[in-house]
């Protein structure tokens, strides 16, 4: 292998590509090889893991946003993991975005909404299905299905709290939240705000399937450096984030690590007592059931704007691995063509792009390139704008990687 590969170990998400050829691989040939591995290996939607197995799987261990037995197909469809965002016009547009338990089946999903607690107004949901199919060590696939609700609203005054709730049409009925827009830029409507802005979180509960998973396995709590006795990192840091009560949160990236390379741990999946197999399967989707669940407590009435990072490229998504974030994500989409997580929104007097450091990184070249310079044009032009608008004083720019680094490693 070479000295400088193009991903050094650990520092993407390994798909179940084995023998360690992702290291040198870009994610537009890493999902060429899943979609060839697939072709070899088909799945039928039968063997998709849900239903009574996955039921089973749940009762045995772990958490979930739904309780133990909502996957299970069966059960009341419910709606967990609440997250908000803005839309492209910040000030007026607010994007819901939620997690179903289960395949809805053709029950219907509505967002009940309104300026008041008593609503008025409702949104029939968008659902979007994420299927993943991982290969296995055991040279099988690993086939997850997920279920994302969403749900525009478009229309709203600035800065004003908007309340929502979640419906089923065969009766789950969930609380009400509110969620505010930006403030408009013009100066009389200027007063202090506060944002938050975080990276590389990870969550701290272990997802429920597939089975097999044990605390440490896929949560944060695998970094015992950062682990208090009665408060773990990923807990930590979201109860600093609701505790301070932000406008909205930027989340710039490496958002959920659904697989735990760079934890030093060896890169395989196996089931807890185990022996290890000679392949990969360590990308687990479920991570994300249980990241949605555990930082709902703030996103579902703080708007969340997330950027990606390295450990956000998941080949088995699409040629860029974003497929997944689009899937459960809503990205403004008013950024360069091509490049979904890079976006701009304003707030009061501030403007805020998110980049894509993946398409710029000498270091984890997975992606580097990728947008062929569209994404810097799209910033030279977006930072002149809004440096000529009167109406904006400061400018706030959120990616992941160092753009400078005084060391050796991680100097992207
Ligand atoms: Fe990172």
């Amino acid at each position: 292998m070479a000295s400088n590969p193009l991903n050094p170990a650990g520092d993407i998400p390994e798909t179940g590509i084995p023998g360690g050829r992702s290291a040198e691989m870009t994610m537009a040939e890493q999902h060429e090889w899943h979609r060839d591995y697939l072709r070899r290996h088909p799945v039928s939607r039968r063997n998709i893991l849900r239903g009574a197995a996955a039921a089973a799987a749940v009762a045995a261990v772990g958490t979930s946003p739904f309780g133990k037995r909502a996957y299970a197909e069966e059960a009341q469809l419910a709606v967990g993991g609440r997250h908000v965002g803005f839309g492209p016009d910040s000030t007026s547009q607010l994007r819901f975005a939620a997690q179903l338990s289960r395949q809805p089946a053709g029950t219907k999903v509505f967002l009940d909404h309104g300026p008041t607690p008593a609503l008025g107004a409702t949104v029939e949901a968008e659902v979007r299905n994420l299927l993943t199919q991982l290969p296995t060590s055991d040279g099988g696939v690993l086939a997850a299905e997920q279920f994302y609700a969403h749900a525009p609203v478009d229309g709203l005054p600035g800065r004003v709290p908007h309340f929502y709730r979640w419906r089923t049409a065969d009766g789950f009925t969930g609380d009400i939240r509110a969620a505010a827009t930006a403030m408009p830029t013009a100066r009389a409507a200027i007063v202090p705000f506060r944002f938050t802005m975080m990276g590389d979180q990870g969550t701290d509960e272990t997802p429920a399937l597939p089975s097999g998973v044990v605390p440490g396995d896929y949560d944060d709590k695998y970094y015992k450096a950062d682990n208090e006795p009665n408060a773990p990192h990923a807990t930590n840091v979201l109860r600093q984030i609701a505790a301070a009560r932000p406008d909205f949160h930027i989340l710039a990236g490496d958002i959920a690590y659904a697989d735990p390379s760079g934890a030093g741990k060896p890169a395989q999946f196996v089931a807890h007592g185990g022996k290890l197999p000679d392949g990969f399967d360590k990308f687990n989707p479920y991570v994300w059931d249980v990241y949605f669940g555990a930082i709902e407590a703030s996103a579902a009435q703080t708007p969340w704007m997330f950027a990606t990072g390295n450990h956000d490229m998941e080949a088995t998504y699409g040629a860029l691995g974003y497929g997944g974030h689009a899937a459960r994500l809503d990205f403004p989409g008013n950024g360069p063509a091509g490049c979904p997580s890079a976006y701009s929104f304003t707030y009061g007097n501030v403007a805020v792009l998110s980049l894509d450091a993946n398409d710029v990184s000498y270091e984890i070249r997975a992606n580097t390139g990728y947008s062929g310079g569209a994404q810097t044009s799209w910033v030279e032009r977006t930072l002149a704008a809004y440096r000529a608008d009167p109406g904006i004083d400061f400018l706030v720019c959120f990616f992941h990687h160092c753009a400078y680094s005084t060391t050796d490693a991680h100097a992207s």
